[in-house]
């Protein structure tokens, strides 16, 4: 495995790879980046996975110094996988003094999680076009974890004409239904116990949507009123089209389920997808 820390030296070490599949990632690696990175895995042996903790993405300063940064842990991890080729940059290395080029990202980014993280996404899509510049990937994993990010890659891949596969992969649970995130090693033990509390709910509500005897909005704020009233700050719990991330309209049938809350100190976001019978 080689591990490359900067644009030069990146640039030097993909000459001997073609047909990349990449898999962006902020380290702190857990069992959901490597689901992805064995999915990559699976399409060529030519994977490459970024390490960088972006700081135009994080809304607080300390947000951004808190984030566990565990590179030593994280490269024996992708040892293991056998990875070929991993780009770990500095800050310096990645970003310019005045990084302003923003992308204009549709109205949706500022919608959800965009709408408690001002500017989170614009931070997101800046890092990611960087690296898809760089990298020139044919494929790209992203977790459905984040599902308004995937959203917003597929869509910035589209409307720039990236000539890039973006694969969304399946969120990863711990046994009582948990997504993994490097945030739950965040939560005190009685908090990481009620955290499952938040995808189950999310379950309840999708079976009430499809037995159609409530209204989404009513099933919306019983959940909302429910979760704050045991302890959570809810920053959104909403049922959206899975296609356009809006009020689902008229005879639209894939829906998702996104929520945002907060628990301690700790925020957590999570989604289910569902279907609902004509
Ligand atoms: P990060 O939070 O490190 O996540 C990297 C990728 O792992 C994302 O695509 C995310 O959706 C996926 N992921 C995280 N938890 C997952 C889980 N439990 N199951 C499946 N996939 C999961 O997302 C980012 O970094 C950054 O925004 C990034 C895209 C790297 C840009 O900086």
């Amino acid at each position: 495995m080689r591990v490359v820390h900067t644009q030069t030296e990146l640039i030097e070490a993909l000459k001997i790879l073609t047909h990349i599949a990449f898999v962006p990632t902020m380290g702190n690696l857990h069992e959901g980046h490597l689901k992805l990175i064995e999915e990559a895995l699976k399409k060529t042996k030519h994977v490459v996975v970024s390490i960088f903790i972006n700081p135009l993405q994080f809304n607080s300063k300390d947000d951004f110094i808190n984030y566990p940064r565990t590179l030593d842990e994280d490269l024996l991890m992708l040892q293991k996988l056998d990875v070929p080729l991993v780009f770990a940059p500095s800050k310096e290395d990645i970003l310019e003094p005045s990084q302003t080029i923003e992308i204009q990202l549709p109205d949706i980014a500022n919608d959800l999680c965009g709408k408690f993280r001002p500017g989170h996404f614009n931070g997101v899509a800046t890092i990611v076009c960087k690296l898809f510049n760089l990298i020139q990937p044919e494929l790209a994993f992203f977790g459905k974890k984040d599902f308004q990010q995937l959203f917003l890659i597929k869509e910035l891949v589209n409307q720039l004409s990236y000539p890039i596969h973006i694969i969304g992969i399946d969120t990863v649970r711990d046994k009582d239904g948990l997504a993994k995130s490097s945030r739950n090693n965040l939560l005190s033990e009685e908090n990481r116990k009620k955290a499952s509390q938040l995808f189950k709910l999310m379950h309840e509500m999708k079976d009430k949507a499809m037995q159609k005897t409530s209204s989404f909005k009513e099933i919306e704020e019983d959940a909302v009123s429910l979760l704050n009233a045991s302890g959570w700050r809810v920053d959104y719990l909403t049922i959206r089209s899975a296609q356009s991330l809006k009020t689902p309209v008229f005879n639209e049938n894939q829906m998702v389920i996104l929520g945002a809350a907060t628990l301690g100190s700790v925020r957590l976001i999570d989604n289910i997808e569902f279907c609902i019978q004509d």
